[in-house]
């Protein structure tokens, strides 16, 4: 770098830091420029459902749906894939479910053009109660490594007492680290220990939230979130996330059967807008015309994966009606107007809450409609149904 590019970036890490909540390094293992996009099991199969069948079709089905050509990548096994360990320590997969075994089952994956992701846990056992990774995060992650492990999710149940998330996360980062393969590290500590705060320089993505459930809005005791819940937990904390390092509100339910088509468009323009890893949830098999609508609703999720990453927030609250911008690379926006409540309502964005002056002309565009509404000055406003949203772009 010349000393030009010296003076450029460090006044830009200067203003970084002055402007607060950013961390200092991303991760820097080449993975997850933009948000990572894939399926995983858990939200559908959980423990119970989950076999080599079930992956091979997830593989089979985002290869041929569509979804590969629409991003979707990384084909991603959670809880259940284990059983116990060795004689000298080494993970062992579950011969029922399994009995091909996993190195096969990432050879398939990777035959359809598509990544390979695993689960573990920090503590002594997953929450399923399988093995958990503590003492072995040397000798799983070389294992993960030869089966051709591109992601690996690390979960956060049965800890030791005091255990410390910071460190033991940066230890299997290290680990995957000295592999020398580039595997995409998913922090899952459900936003415990706040991680937005440390985990920048630690993992690609980082759960924010507890586990999400299939419900527009709903709070289980024990920290489960329905899609609303969600919304209020990322905003806020839009400073941390970016490129190599996202804010991940949970894997996606759209098409679990606890949303409705309103509701389950409104969850993916939502994660979309906070640039969040897009993790379909759902049965790849099985999925109506509207669940595939929504999961490869292209325009959508070329918000998802706008370049510059930016996490978008809300603007304005007006009781259950809200509005949402996030910052696009081309100096566009993409606007969420949210109606939370019972009945259908007008919402209204004005240009001044997205930043711009009211009297700008802007070119809007409807991302749901695939239409374009025409050339707006100082406002956009649009009838907005019951649990849903209207998504636009603005664009001067
Ligand atoms: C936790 C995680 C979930 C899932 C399950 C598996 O609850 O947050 O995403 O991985 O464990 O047991």
């Amino acid at each position: 770098m010349n000393l030009r590019g010296v003076f450029v970036s460090g006044f830009v890490a200067a203003v970084m830091v002055a402007l607060g909540g950013v961390p200092a390094h991303s991760l820097d293992n080449g993975v997850a420029r933009t948000p990572p996009m894939g399926w995983n099991s858990w939200n559908k199969f959980a423990c119970k459902g989950i076999n080599e069948k079930v992956v091979r079709e997830a593989a089979d089905q985002m290869a041929s749906s569509g979804m590969k050509d629409a991003g979707y990548q990384y084909v991603v096994i959670d809880d259940c894939w284990q059983t116990g360990r060795d004689a000298v320590g080494n993970i062992v997969v579950d011969a029922e479910k399994f009995p091909g075994g996993i190195k096969a089952l990432a050879d398939y994956v990777h035959s359809k053009g598509l990544k390979f992701g695993i689960y573990t846990d920090v503590g002594t056992m997953t929450c399923a109660k399988r093995p958990g990774s503590i003492g072995h995060e040397y000798q799983d992650a070389r294992q993960y490594a030869a089966w051709g492990v591109d992601y690996l999710k690390e979960d956060w149940c049965n800890t030791l007492p005091g255990q410390n998330a910071e460190s033991s996360y940066t230890l299997m980062r290290n680990a995957l680290a000295e592999t020398g393969r580039p595997i995409l590290f998913s922090i899952c500590e459900w936003g415990s220990n706040k991680p937005w705060l440390w985990a920048g320089s630690i993992g690609n993505m980082w759960r924010a939230t507890g586990d999400i459930q299939d419900c527009w809005n709903c709070k289980k005791d024990w920290g489960g979130n329905g899609v609303v819940q969600i919304l209020d937990l990322m905003n806020g904390i839009e400073s941390y996330s970016g490129p190599g390092h996202w804010n991940d509100p949970d894997m996606l339910e759209v098409g679990n059967g606890g949303l409705n088509t309103t509701e389950s468009r409104a969850h993916f323009s939502m994660w979309a807008l906070f640039s969040a890893p897009l993790l379909a949830g759902n049965d790849l098999g099985n999925m109506s015309p509207e669940t595939k609508a929504i999961l490869m609703n292209k325009e959508v999720i070329a918000i998802d994966q706008d370049a510059m990453g930016v996490q978008g927030h809300r603007v304005k609250k007006m009781g259950d009606l809200e509005v949402w911008s996030k910052q696009l690379a081309d100096g566009g926006r993409a606007v969420a107007l949210l109606n939370r409540s019972e009945k259908p309502a007008t919402i209204s964005a004005d240009w001044q809450d997205l930043g711009y002056p009211s009297k700008l002309n802007a070119s809007v565009r409807d991302l749901w409609a695939h239409k374009d509404v025409g050339s707006k000055t100082g406002s956009y406003s649009a009838e907005v149904p019951s649990h849903g949203v209207v998504m636009v772009t603005v664009k001067p």
